[in-house]
C-alpha cells in the first residue's frame, strides 16, 4: 500500500518563491525514506504538505490514496506526525509531561493509557526523569528530543522528522537512530530530512535528493552515494558520507556505510 503519493506538487510562497517545482514521489507504507539537499532546496516545504500545514499551489498530495484536501484536519493529525526542525516553534506547554500529553489527549486518550503513552515517549527520548521540568530549562538538544517525544506519543502511522539529529551529540544521534528503527519495526512510515550523511546512509534504505524544488536522484544509499553519482550529488552542494568517499578513493565501488567499506576491504584483500 502507498502511504503517501505526491503528484506534480508545486508550491509558490505568497511573495513568489517557487519552493517546489513539480515533485512526484510515492512512499509505500512502512518505508523509511531520507530527504537530502542543500539549504533552500525545498525539503521542509515538501514535508509541510504531508500534514496539511501547507496547501499545494498545483498538484496533489494523496494519503492512502485519498487527496488530503478531502480529509478533515483531525483525521490528518492522527495519520501524520511532523516533528519541526526548530523545537521552539512546536513546544508551548509549561511542563515536559504536559507537552507530550497534549497530542494524545486531543485524540481522546485519557487516564492510565495516557500516562502510559506519555511515559513510553519520554523514555524513548531519555527524558523520563524530566517530566516535571519546564521545557525552557532544557538545553536545545533536549528540547528537540521533547518535540520528537510529543509526536511519538500520538502514535501516527506516518512520522516525519525535519533534521532530527541537528544539535545532538553521539548519544542523542544514537537515541534518534533507535527510535527510527523502533518505528520501522512497528510498521510505521518514517520520512526524515537530514544533513547528516552518515545517519542517512546507516539508517535509510531509500534516499531522495532535492535541488531547486525538484527531486534529482532517488535510490538506496549505495546508489545515491556511489562514485558515479558524486558529480550529481556535488551539484546539490552535498558530499557523500566518509565511508563512501574512502571507498571511492580506494576504487572499491559503492561503500555507503562503514560496514560496507569494511566488507569491501576484506573482499579486496583476498
Ligand atoms: N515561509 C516562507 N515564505 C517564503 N519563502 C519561504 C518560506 N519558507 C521557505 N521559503 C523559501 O522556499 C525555498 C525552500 O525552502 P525550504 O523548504 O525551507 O528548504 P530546505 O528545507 O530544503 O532548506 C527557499 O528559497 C526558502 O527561502
Ligand atoms: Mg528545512
Amino acid at each position: 500500500m502507498t502511504a503517501i503519493a505526491l503528484a506534480g506538487l508545486v508550491h509558490v510562497y505568497p511573495e513568489g518563491t517557487r519552493a517546489l517545482d513539480g515533485v512526484d514521489l510515492e512512499i509505500p507504507a512502512g518505508q523509511r525514506l531520507a530527504i537530502i539537499g542543500q539549504n533552500g532546496s525545498g525539503k521542509t516545504t515538501l514535508v509541510r504538505h504531508l500534514n496539511g500545514l501547507l496547501r499545494p499551489t498545483e498538484g496533489r498530495v494523496l494519503l492512502d490514496g485519498r487527496d488530503i484536501r478531502s480529509l478533515r484536519v483531525a483525521h490528518l493529525a492522527r495519520q501524520v506526525g511532523l516533528v519541526f526542525q526548530n523545537p521552539d516553534r512546536q513546544i508551548f506547554a509549561g511542563r515536559v509531561r504536559a507537552e507530550v500529553a497534549f497530542g494524545p489527549r486531543n485524540m481522546g486518550v485519557r487516564g492510565a493509557e495516557l500516562d502510559r503513552v506519555v511515559g513510553d515517549a519520554l523514555t524513548a527520548v531519555g527524558l523520563a526523569g524530566q517530566a516535571d521540568t519546564n521545557p525552557y530549562d532544557l538545553g536545545y538538544s533536549r528540547r528537540k528530543l521533547l518535540a520528537l517525544a510529543s509526536i511519538l506519543a500520538m502514535r501516527t502511522p506516518v512520522v516525519v522528522l525535519d533534521e532530527p539529529t541537528t544539535g545532538q551529540d553521539a548519544r542523542g544521534v544514537a537515541r534518534v537512530q533507535a527510535i527510527v528503527a523502533a518505528l520501522t519495526a512497528e510498521g510505521r512510515t518514517v520520512i526524515a530530512i537530514s544533513h547528516d550523511m552518515e545517519f542517512v546512509a546507516e539508517q535509510f534504505p531509500r534516499v531522495v535528493v532535492m535541488r531547486d524544488g525538484r527531486i534529482v536522484d532517488d535510490g538506496p544509499p549505495g546508489a545515491v552515494f556511489a562514485p558515479e553519482r558524486v558529480g550529481l550529488l556535488a551539484s546539490t552542494g552535498l558530499v557523500p558520507p566518509p565511508a563512501a568517499r574512502i571507498g571511492a578513493r580506494l576504487g572499491l565501488g559503492a561503500t555507503p556505510t562503514e560496514h560496507a567499506l569494511l566488507a569491501a576491504l576484506r573482499t579486496h584483500r583476498r
